[in-house]
C-alpha cells in the first residue's frame, strides 16, 4: 500500500499554468510580514480553457485575491492544505493574478521559506520553500523573472538583498525604507532569496575573461567580518577555475555571499544571492581547522558552480536532483582536486562515498540517484544523490577524457540554457557530442544498491598470457527485485615485481597501449586476457576508484603490501592499506580468529614504510594510518556487535602505536607549528603532525609527551593545533583535559562556530557516553533551535561515536530519540535526518536490536512530521 502522500516520477506532467513575470513586494514589520505578489499568469497551449488553477501555498493567511484587477468572491475560490484552487479563470491565456499573504517569519523554527536568523532575515526556498512566502506555482519547470521590493525599518535593517541588481532604494515614512532588485533571468522559485538585516560587508571585484568587472560581496555580522577573506579568495578562484575548465563566465554584475547562523544544510545557490551557513563561510586561522578551511573553498566553489549546472540550466524536477548536484559536486571535486593535491582529494572523497554513500546503499533508506517516488523531497538531499551522483559524472569523464567530456558540457550548456531538464538530456549532450553510445550509463541513475565486481587472475607462463576474470553482481533492493547489469569502467595497471608497470597488450591487439587503461566490466562475466606477460605480475585494480563499486579481489596479503608501497597511484596505495587492514580487522570481527593475521609483516613493512613517506608524503601516510571507521566496518558484517568492532579496531591502532612508538612520539615532539600557511605542504604536515600525535598517545606515552600537549594546546599558533591537542587530551582522558576544555570555552565563548566544536569534541568521545550528552543539552549553550549546535552534539554523538551511542543498555538511543521527538516539532527537516542514525539498527546484534526498535516504535506512535514520518516508514519497512 503507499502512502497517499506519495509523488511519482511517471506521472509528471508540465504545468497547466505559468508564470513569465513576477512582482513581489515584502514588507517587514516586528510580528507580521506582508507579501503582496503581482503574477503575469499563462495557461499552457495544451491546458484547455476554463481548467482551474492551483497554487501553493502552507502557513499563509490569504488576506487578498484578484484577477486582473478585480476581486475574487469567496466561492471563486478554497484553500485546501498545501493548495490555493482558483475555480473561475478567465478564458484569455494571459491574465494578472494579485495575491496579498501574510506570515511570520519569527515563529518559523523549519527555516524553510522567509525566517528570522539571529536578528537578520533570511529565505531558504529550496526545495519547496517558496510557497512558505507567497502563492506560488512551486516547481522549478516553472520560470519567471522577478522583480522584488522590500520594505523594512532602516536602522535595524539597513541592508536589503535580493537576486539579480539593485534598481532603486529609497527611503519611506516612519523611518521605513525599500530597496527593489531585478533580476534579468528567469529562474524557478526555488532560487529566489532576500535578505534583510544588520550586516558588515567585505568587497572586492572579479574581472571576467570577456572583460567584464563583476562586483562582489560577502556579507556577515560585524564580529565575523574578519573571517571571510578566505572564502572571497575561493569565490575568485571558482570564478576563474569555470572559466578555464569550463567556458563559463559569470552573468550578472555583482555577486553576493551572506553569512547566516542558522541554517539546515551548507549553502545554498540562489541566483547572484547565494545563502551560506557560517560554517561554510567564515574561516580564520585563530578559529577554523584545516578541514573548516577545505571545506569554505569547496562549498563557495559548489554554489558558484551551480550558477550555471544548477541555475542557467535547471532540473525539470526534483526526481532530478542530481543532474544539478552530482554534476556540480563533481567540479567541486575537481576544482579542490586542483587547488591542493589531487590523490589527497579522491581519497577524501571516495572515503565519504565509502562511510557514507556505500552504508545508505546497503540499508532502508537505499534509493537509486533518481529516485522514482518520494513524499517529501527534502529527504533525498542524500550521499547516494550527491556523492554517487557525482561518481556517475566521473565515470563518464573517464569514459570520454577531458577533451570529449569538455565538448559535452559545452553542448549541454547550449543546448540547455534557461531549460529545466532531466538526467537523460544530460547523458545525451555528452553522448551527441562525443559520438558515443552512453545510454547504457543511464542504468546507474535508475537502480540502488552498490555493485561488486569480482575479479579473479590467472598467469599462465608458458602462454605468457595473463587473464582477469570479471564478474559483476548488483544486490536486489526492495522494488528493484532484479537488477540490471552496468558499465563499470575499470582503470588498471599491472607491476612487475620490481614495481615497474608493465605495458598493457590484450589479445587481438597489434602493440601495447600504454600502461594504464579504462576498460569497461558490461557483462555477467567476462574475461580480459593480457599477453606477452612472462611473470606473474601485482594488478592494481580500480584506480582512482574509477567506479563506485566494492571491489572483490582476493589479493594476497603480499600483494597489497606491495602496492602499499610501490603503486605510481597515490590513491590506490591508501585503497591497498585499506584493504588490508579491513580484511585483518574482519577476521577477528566476524571470522572469529584470535588475533589479528598477518599483524607481523603489516607492522614490519608499516615501519619500513614510514619514515620515508613521511619525508616525501606526510599527507598520504597520514591517510594510510586513518583505520576504516567503525561504521564502514559496521557495514561489511552480518550482525554488528558495535563494542566488538570498537575493539578489535581500537586494537590494531594500539598494536601500530606500540610497534612505532617511540617514532610517533618523535614526531610528535620534533614537530613544531608556526603561523598558519593555507598550502597543500602546510595542510599535510599538520595532518600528519595530528595523526602521530593520536599514535603517540594509544602506545606507551612518555611523562614528555604529556606535558607537550597540555603545553601545545595553551601555546598553540592556530585552531589546527589547539583542536589536534584539545581533542587528543579528552579523548585519550588526559589529566588536564577537563581544565582544557573550561580553557576553551571561555576563549572562544564569542565564536558560535567554535562552541560548536567544543560540543562536538565532547560528544565524539569513546570514554565517555550518554551521562555527558545529556548533561551537555542541559548546557546555558545549547539549543535546538539553531542547526549546528543541534547537531555538534547529537548528530556528532549519533554518528561519530558508535561505541557510545550503541551502548548496550540502550541509552543513546533513548537519548536520541527523545531528541528526535522534540526537534520534529521544531524543525522536521533536520529530525528525519537525525533519525538516518538508525539506519543499521536491523542487522544490531539482538539485544541492541530490541532497544532501538522500542525506540522507533515509540516515535511511530507519535503525531510527526512527513519528513520525519516518511524516514521512519522507511526504516520500520
Ligand atoms: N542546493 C543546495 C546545495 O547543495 C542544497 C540546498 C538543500 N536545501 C534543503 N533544504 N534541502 O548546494
Ligand atoms: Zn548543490
Amino acid at each position: 500500500m503507499t502512502d497517499p502522500r506519495t509523488v511519482f516520477l511517471k506521472d509528471y506532467q508540465a504545468p497547466a499554468y505559468g508564470i513569465p513575470r513576477v512582482r513581489l513586494q515584502v514588507d517587514i514589520h516586528d510580528g507580521v510580514t506582508r507579501v503582496t505578489a503581482g503574477l503575469n499568469m499563462r495557461r499552457a497551449e495544451s491546458t484547455p480553457v476554463g481548467t482551474p488553477l492551483k497554487l501553493h501555498g502552507v502557513n499563509l493567511t490569504l488576506k487578498a485575491l484578484a484577477i486582473d484587477g478585480a476581486e475574487l468572491e469567496a466561492d471563486a475560490y478554497t484553500v485546501a492544505g498545501e493548495e490555493l484552487v482558483i475555480h473561475a479563470v478567465p478564458e484569455a491565456a494571459d491574465f494578472v493574478l494579485h495575491t496579498e499573504v501574510e506570515i511570520d517569519p519569527e515563529h518559523n523554527t523549519a527555516l524553510e521559506g522567509l525566517y528570522l536568523s539571529k536578528g537578520m532575515y533570511c529565505t531558504q526556498c529550496e526545495p519547496e520553500g517558496f510557497r512558505k512566502i507567497t502563492y506560488f506555482v512551486d516547481r522549478p519547470d516553472n520560470m519567471a523573472l522577478f522583480t522584488t521590493t522590500i520594505s523594512a525599518d532602516k536602522k535595524r535593517y539597513p541592508v536589503l538583498l535580493a537576486n539579480g541588481n539593485c534598481t532603486t532604494r529609497g527611503d519611506a515614512a516612519n523611518g521605513r525604507h525599500f530597496a527593489t532588485w531585478e533580476d534579468p533571468f528567469p529562474k524557478p522559485s526555488y532560487l529566489f532569496a532576500l535578505v534583510a538585516g544588520n550586516l558588515a560587508c567585505l568587497e572586492d571585484h572579479f574581472v571576467t575573461r570577456s572583460g567584464r568587472k563583476v562586483t562582489l560581496k560577502l556579507f556577515a555580522e560585524q564580529h565575523d567580518l574578519r573571517q571571510c577573506h578566505h572564502a572571497m579568495e575561493s569565490l575568485k578562484a571558482s570564478m576563474r577555475w569555470d572559466e578555464e575548465r569550463y567556458g563559463r563566465e559569470y552573468d550578472l554584475d555583482i555577486f553576493m555571499i551572506v553569512a547566516v547562523s542558522h541554517f539546515n544544510m551548507g549553502a545554498m545557490e540562489n541566483k547572484g544571492l547565494n545563502i551560506f551557513n557560517t560554517s561554510c563561510v567564515l574561516a580564520h586561522p585563530e578559529t577554523t581547522t584545516d578541514l573548516g578551511f577545505q571545506r569554505v573553498e569547496s562549498v563557495v566553489a559548489h554554489e558558484y558552480f551551480h550558477n550555471w549546472s544548477g541555475n542557467r540550466v535547471t532540473c525539470r524536477d526534483w526526481f532530478q536532483l542530481s543532474l544539478k548536484e552530482g554534476f556540480t559536486v563533481f567540479r567541486d571535486q575537481q576544482f579542490s582536486a586542483d587547488q591542493l593535491s589531487a590523490s589527497v582529494q579522491r581519497i577524501e572523497d571516495v572515503a565519504v562515498l565509502r562511510n557514507a554513500q556505500f552504508a545508505e546503499d546497503a540499508g532502508p533508506l537505499a534509493h537509486p540517484v533518481r529516485p522514482e517516488s518520494f513524499i517529501e523531497i527534502n529527504n533525498f538531499y542524500t550521499a547516494t544523490v550527491y556523492e554517487k551522483g557525482a561518481e556517475i559524472v566521473r565515470m563518464l569523464h573517464t569514459v570520454l577524457g577531458e577533451a570529449d567530456f569538455r565538448k559535452g558540457t559545452d553542448l549541454y550548456f547550449d543546448r540547455h540554457d534557461g531549460q529545466g531538464v532531466t538526467v537523460e538530456d544530460f547523458v545525451q549532450a555528452l553522448a551527441d557530442a562525443s559520438g558515443r553510445d552512453l545510454s547504457p550509463f543511464m542504468q546507474w541513475y535508475r537502480q540502488p544498491g552498490t555493485p561488486v565486481l569480482h575479479v579473479s587472475t590467472a598467469h599462465d607462463a608458458v602462454a605468457q598470457t595473463y587473464t582477469l576474470t570479471v564478474r559483476q553482481s548488483v544486490p536486489a533492493k526492495t522494488g528493484f527485485p532484479e537488477p540490471k547489469l552496468l558499465p563499470i569502467p575499470v582503470k588498471l595497471a599491472l607491476f612487475a615485481r620490481d614495481g615497474q608497470p608493465l605495458p598493457l597488450q590484450l589479445t587481438g591487439e597489434s602493440a601495447a597501449v600504454g600502461v594504464e587503461r579504462v576498460l569497461i566490466a558490461d557483462q555477467a562475466e567476462q574475461r580480459w586476457v593480457f599477453t606477452g606477460v612472462t611473470e606473474a605480475p601485482v594488478p592494481s585494480l580500480l584506480r582512482d576508484f574509477s567506479a563506485p563499486v566494492i571491489l572483490d579481489y582476493a589479493a594476497g596479503d603480499e600483494e597489497l603490501l606491495f602496492l602499499m608501497r610501490h603503486d605510481n597511484n597515490g590513491f590506490n596505495r591508501w585503497l591497498s592499506a585499506q584493504t588490508l587492514f579491513e580484511r585483518m580487522m574482519l577476521a577477528v570481527i566476524e571470522g572469529g580468529a584470535a588475533e589479528l593475521p598477518g599483524l607481523a609483516a603489516v607492522l614490519e613493512s608499516l615501519a619500513g614504510l614510514l619514515p620515508g613517506l613521511v619525508e616525501t608524503d606526510p599527507e598520504l601516510a597520514a591517510k594510510l594510518l586513518q583505520l576504516p571507521t567503525e561504521n564502514y566496518l559496521a557495514d561489511k558484517v552480518g550482525v554488528i556487535d558495535p563494542q566488538r568492532i570498537h575493539d578489535v579496531r581500537l586494537g590494531l591502532q594500539k598494536a601500530i602505536a606500540k610497534h612505532l612508538s617511540a617514532f610517533f612520539q618523535n614526531q610528535y615532539l620534533n614537530g613544531h607549528e608556526s603561523s598558519y600557511q593555507y598550502s597543500s605542504e602546510a595542510i599535510a604536515a599538520r595532518t600528519w603532525r595530528d595523526v602521530s600525535l593520536h599514535y603517540a598517545l594509544l602506545g606507551t606515552p612518555s611523562f614528555t609527551l604529556r606535558d607537550a600537549v597540555g603545553e601545545n594546546y595553551r601555546k598553540a599558533p592556530h585552531m589546527t593545533e589547539r583542536m589536534s591537542a584539545l581533542r587528543a587530551l579528552v579523548h585519550h582522558d588526559a589529566p588536564h583535559a577537563a581544565v582544557c576544555l573550561a580553557d576553551f570555552f571561555g576563549r572562544f565563548a564569542k565564536e558560535a562556530l567554535v562552541i560548536d566544536s567544543w560540543f562536538a569534541v565532547q560528544a565524539t568521545n569513546p570514554l565517555r557516553g550518554v551521562e555527558e550528552v545529556r548533561r551537555l543539552t542541559a548546557h546555558s549553550a545549547f539549543t535546538l533551535t539553531n542547526p549546528n549546535r543541534m547537531r555538534s552534539l547529537l548528530a556528532q554523538f549519533a554518528n561519530a561515536n558508535p561505541v557510545q551511542f550503541h551502548r548496550a543498555d540502550g541509552a543513546g538511543y533513548r537519548l536520541i530519540g527523545e531528541k528526535i521527538a522534540e526537534l520534529d516539532a521544531l524543525n522536521p527537516q533536520v529530525a528525519s535526518r537525525l533519525l538516518g542514525a538508525f539506519s543499521r539498527w536491523k542487522r544490531l546484534e539482538p539485544g541492541r536490536q530490541a532497544l532501538a526498535r522500542e525506540v522507533l516504535q515509540g516515535l511511530a506512535g507519535r503525531a510527526l512530521s512527513n519528513d520525519t514520518s516518511e524516514t521512519l516508514g522507511r526504516l520500520l519497512g
